[in-house]
């Protein structure tokens, strides 16, 4: 019987979504959307995205073009420059593109905490676990883990968690947060969903072996516990 990659892929996220352990039901996530989340909550989350992902972004995808067909490298290229140089954004909002980093740090400061509560941070094991996993897929594992570990058990899930976080924030927080604060969420929810679609022709021509879907489908559960529990531990920031 021919390998049905849809099949395949519809699976694997249907399985995520019946365990809970999709971003949409972090923590963080959860306590926006109910209004509980506090200012300390917010930025302990940003610290986790910070040292668990976006501090490392640019590295672990320059790392990873490297390995990939060719036909694939425009895709990623572009991704980079969305995430250093934000022209994706110049395309779609107009006016001038800031790097992810940036976003990030324009909502943190917004919520009052001075950059370094972030940077000077000792990152703990949950944000050290998934920056490896993240530089694991990047120099070490077959290359196509990356797109299963964080194409689609990461980014893909971005725009529904966000979604909801934004709505959380006009809901609850709009007292002490501006649309233009959580811009790095909304940059999120308009780019990334560019990113989901196509996972299943992918997975149709390249993973052409069971030892191939075995450690795609490893990488995807992988993937998405490792930044589940990076963002959930969210705790002991102060400023
Ligand atoms: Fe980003």
């Amino acid at each position: 019987m021919a390998f049905d990659g849809n099949a395949f892929v519809d699976e694997m996220k249907a399985d995520l979504i019946s365990s809970k352990r999709g971003l949409k039901n972090a923590t963080w996530v959860e306590k926006v959307s109910r209004g509980e989340a506090t200012k300390e909550d917010l930025v302990g989350w940003a610290r986790q995205h910070y040292w668990g992902v976006t501090y490392h972004t640019r590295r672990f995808l320059s790392v990873w073009v490297g390995r990939i067909p060719y036909e694939m490298t425009n895709d990623v290229i572009d991704n980079i420059s969305e995430e250093v140089l934000g022209t994706e954004q110049k395309k779609l909002f107009g006016g001038e593109g800031k790097s992810h980093l940036d976003w990030l740090f324009h909502f943190t400061r917004a919520l009052g905490a001075p950059d370094e509560a972030i940077t000077s941070a000792i990152p703990n094991a949950d944000a050290v676990l998934s920056e490896s996993l993240l530089f694991n897929y990047a120099h070490q594992r077959p290359w196509y883990e990356m797109i299963f570990g964080a194409l689609m058990a990461i980014e893909e899930q971005i725009p529904e968690a966000y979604t909801k976080v934004v709505k959380g924030f006009e809901e609850h927080y709009s007292d002490i947060l501006k649309p233009d604060d959580y811009k790095f969420h909304t940059v999120h929810i308009a780019v990334d969903e560019d990113h989901g679609g196509g996972m299943g022709e992918m997975a149709e021509k390249y993973l052409d072996t069971e030892e191939k879907r075995r450690s795609a489908k490893a990488s995807y559960f992988a993937g998405a516990e490792s930044a589940r529990r990076c963002w959930d531990a969210f705790e002991s920031v102060s400023w």
